[in-house]
């Protein structure tokens, strides 16, 4: 009988713990004996839950435990996952993690605690929730360079975007049946702001290059300033709106960021709704592969804590080695490139023209010209916008057009 322990009884931990109890043939004829969960770390008592006699609420009574040799640490947030991670690491027990914010933070630090003490760190759950990703990364596309990663990596977002433009709901009213869904974070600002995606590339960049960026220097926008006459046109125009995390690696530089971004309908990200995530990898071996699935909710993740306990007791885990991105890197955002959408009030196209010699006028309704820049730098753009300010232009809308 192999015994785990679950940290935290929350959305993730209760569906790692229905998981296990109601997968448990299947795993035992896998893994070739039982596995059981032995405790459930929480602060609360929850009496009326089915896992009520596993609740502990001391990290120490399952440091103690030699039984226990692998541990889902499903609290969230980065204190105390962080020192209770570190603990168990510490006392020679697999810690395997949903928890973006800390992987994205200390992920590099506790790898290498890790590989010290002989153990894994194990973190697939953190990154398209049911989806298998990093896995693939540090396996299957190994033998690859991988030259960019755009991902739908936030399903809040995904799903508050879809409803609204697909249902007509409005922003709030999406963004409450994402949080009843057990979809959105305990502040969703995090979702909306773009933070949960930041930190989601964060731990994919580090998969695919080895090197965990500082999520500070990470260019970080969310969904809060698109507005519908923005979808419409874009719709109109042969694309659909996405929150993206991306890797772009050019011979100018490595970028990491996340933006709304329109997305081309021939884009096999365009079709993705609802809570549903995908990663697409570009390599130069492999081309281009996608990976699809449930990014969010109890049993997608529990899914994912899941394989990589039994990876665990498998022994066929693997480690990754990171090492933390310095100052240089990400490159600086101001040398990005793209085609940018833009919204603007108080010029004619022929103002605009004047600057973009060979934008493509989307639209020109009422007050407002929309149009699709030449591809340029975020600084160029910066300073093109510098120049027309003052003819009276004012950006109403700015999104990024995926290539
Ligand atoms: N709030 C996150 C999301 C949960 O909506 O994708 C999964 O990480």
């Amino acid at each position: 009988m192999k015994q785990i322990a679950i940290l935290g009884l929350g959305v993730v931990g209760r569906g790692t713990a229905d998981l296990f109890a109601e997968n448990a043939a299947g795993i035992a004829k896998r893994i070739g004996e039982d596995v059981r969960v032995k405790y459930a770390l929480d602060i609360r008592e929850m009496p009326d839950s089915p896992y009520a006699s596993l609740i502990v609420h001391s990290i120490d009574v399952i440091l103690g435990d030699p039984e226990v040799t692998v541990v889902a640490e499903v609290m969230g947030g980065l204190h105390p996952a962080y020192e209770y991670t570190k603990a168990c690491l510490t006392a020679g027990k697999s810690v395997v993690s949903s928890n973006k914010e800390l992987v994205a933070t200390y992920g590099a630090e506790l790898l290498a605690l890790a590989a010290e003490r002989g153990v894994y760190y194990l973190f697939e759950a953190s990154t398209g929730g049911a989806i298998p990703v990093i896995s693939p990364l540090v396996t299957d596309l190994a033998a690859n360079e991988v030259t960019g990663i755009a991902g739908i990596l936030n399903g809040t977002t995904n799903y508050i975007l879809t409803r609204m433009f697909r249902a007509g709901a409005t922003f709030e009213g999406a963004l409450t049946e994402a949080q009843q869904k057990g979809y959105a974070e305990r502040n969703p600002a995090a979702d909306i702001e773009g933070i949960d995606a930041c930190r989601k590339i964060c731990i994919l960049a580090a998969g695919a290059t080895g090197i965990l960026p500082d999520a500070a220097r990470v260019h970080t926008e969310g969904i809060t300033a698109i507005r519908q006459r923005d979808v419409q046109t874009a719709e109109a125009n042969g694309y659909t709106v996405k929150l993206l995390g991306r890797l772009d690696i050019r011979p100018w530089g490595t970028f990491v960021l996340v933006a709304p971004f329109l997305v081309p309908v021939t884009s096999p990200l365009s079709g993705v709704e609802d809570v549903f995530n995908a990663v697409l990898v570009r390599c130069n071996y492999a081309g281009d592969i996608m990976f699809y699935g449930r990014g969010a909710g109890s049993h997608p993740t529990a899914s994912a804590v899941a394989a990589d306990i039994l990876s665990v007791l498998r022994g066929d885990a693997k480690r990754q080695t990171w090492t933390v991105g310095g100052a240089d890197y990400p490159t600086d955002f101001r040398l990005f490139r793209a085609r940018h959408y833009l919204a603007l009030t108080g010029i004619d196209r022929n103002a605009a023209r004047v600057v973009w010699s060979d934008a493509e006028i989307l639209e020109a309704a009422g007050d407002e010209l929309t149009l699709l820049t030449p591809e340029i730098s975020e600084q160029e753009l910066t300073d093109d916008i510098a120049r027309l300010t003052p003819l009276g232009a004012h950006v109403q809308a700015h999104l990024r057009v995926c290539d």
